[in-house]
């Protein structure tokens, strides 16, 4: 591999929410698995941009470049096959500041949110906490082949309630991985477009794509955009969360001027700029080896549940780098799965009512794009303390 991602990284004295902020509350020795962040070192050519960003040696107000909508619109070209314009890209400093300026644009307090859980964690806060609406969940299931389906029937009939204004889908969907098929976008615009719903799709996980996978933007499936907003963020592909450098994609002009009414966007910063613009022109075999071996990480820990905890239930994902473990086979609470893994094993991952407060009990979630060392020894941890379960 040209890329070095193998090597582990300390990460500590970094102002790391993940590890600096976990050192306080973890014993030492702690592997933190729960936060989509990667332990793997960003593309040398962003370190390099950076640089020059910080050889300028002044850092005042940010406005993006021409240079910054083509390397965009080249990005979505090459890999999604969907061509945007310039006046469609809106930067925002977050993916989730983004979305939430897009819900105040479109709906009132204590309106409904629709989402399909067990969904990324946040939405419920940005719904509720951030905007005061009301999260209103048609539950993913699991098929007949373990993967996890939309409920269309479920969500017809909450988008044909009129208090539910939005539907916020993720698209790959965190955390269960599944990378919905055209013909599953296809159902959700059509069911949203009948409604009168607005949807916007999370797409932030998007270029994570499990081998064999294809991802397809919602914005490839219909040209009438009246009622389509895309969140696009680069956080997680490029590992630059902290960077804080997102778009949102609004082809439609007066749902643009809506979202800039109610003040979003901007608070980009010269570095964010920066990122995006290399990320988007200079980065294509690093996010084709990123994954690579990410796919090898995700295989590590499929087989080893399989051979070394066959009783949990995961399914393959397709997209991201999450894994959605259901230890519920083992007997055990959520509270006594969860002493076993971050008191005893010290593997810090995510509770499962996190992103699924009413049947998330029993589930964690497992973020894996670390050294494939670092993952090993924290799967040995966790099934160490697992072995009375057969
Ligand atoms: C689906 C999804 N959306 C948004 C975010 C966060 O995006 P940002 O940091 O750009 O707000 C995450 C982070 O895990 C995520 O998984």
């Amino acid at each position: 591999m040209k890329y070095d991602f193998d090597t582990p990284v300390n990460r500590f004295g970094t102002y790391s929410a993940k590890w600096d902020g976990s050192a306080a509350r973890y014993k030492p020795g702690f592997i933190p698995l729960f936060v989509a962040d990667m332990d793997l070192k960003c593309a040398p050519q962003i370190i390099k941009a950076l640089h020059r960003t910080a050889d300028h040696e002044i850092f005042g107000y940010t406005m993006p470049p021409q240079e910054y909508f083509d390397a965009v619109i080249r990005w979505f070209d090459t890999h999604y096959g969907w061509k945007i314009e310039k006046d469609w890209i809106l930067p925002s400093a977050g993916t989730c500041s983004g979305i939430n300026k897009v819900i105040e644009a479109f709906s009132n307090i204590g309106d409904g949110v629709i989402i399909t859980r067990p969904v990324y964690g946040h939405f419920t806060g940005m719904i509720e906490g951030d905007t005061h609406r009301k999260a209103v969940d048609c539950h993913l299931h699991l098929d007949e082949n373990n993967v996890w389906r939309m409920d269309f029937d479920e969500i017809e009939k909450a988008c044909s309630d009129s208090h539910n204004r939005i539907f916020l889908l993720c698209s790959p969907h965190n955390p269960v991985g599944r990378v919905w098929e055209p013909w599953e976008l296809q159902k959700i615009v059509e069911i949203t477009k009948r409604h009168n719903v607005l949807l916007i799709v999370d797409e932030i996980h998007c270029d994570l794509i499990r081998k064999g996978g294809k991802f397809t933007s919602i914005g490839t499936m219909t040209d009438d955009y009246s009622n389509i907003v895309v969140a696009g963020g680069l956080g997680k592909t490029f590992n630059i969360a902290g960077l804080a450098c997102s778009n949102l994609i609004i082809p439609n002009k007066f749902l643009r001027e809506r979202y800039r009414q109610a003040g979003g966007g901007g608070g980009m910063t010269p570095f964010g700029v920066s990122a995006v613009i290399s990320a988007y022109t200079e980065c294509d075999d690093w996010v084709e080896e990123l994954n690579e071996y990410l796919d090898g990480n995700v295989e590590l820990a499929m087989n080893f549940f399989a051979e070394k905890m066959p009783w949990v239930k995961i399914s393959y994902p397709q997209g991201t780098y999450c894994l959605w473990i259901d230890f519920s086979a083992s007997g055990l609470d959520g509270d006594e799965i969860h002493r076993r893994i971050y008191d005893e094993a010290n593997v810090i991952l995510q509770d499962g009512k996190v992103h699924d407060p009413v049947y998330g009990a029993c589930c964690q979630r497992m973020c894996v794009p670390c050294a494939r060392s670092v993952l090993k020894e924290a799967l040995e941890r966790i099934a160490a303390q697992f072995t009375d379960i057969k």
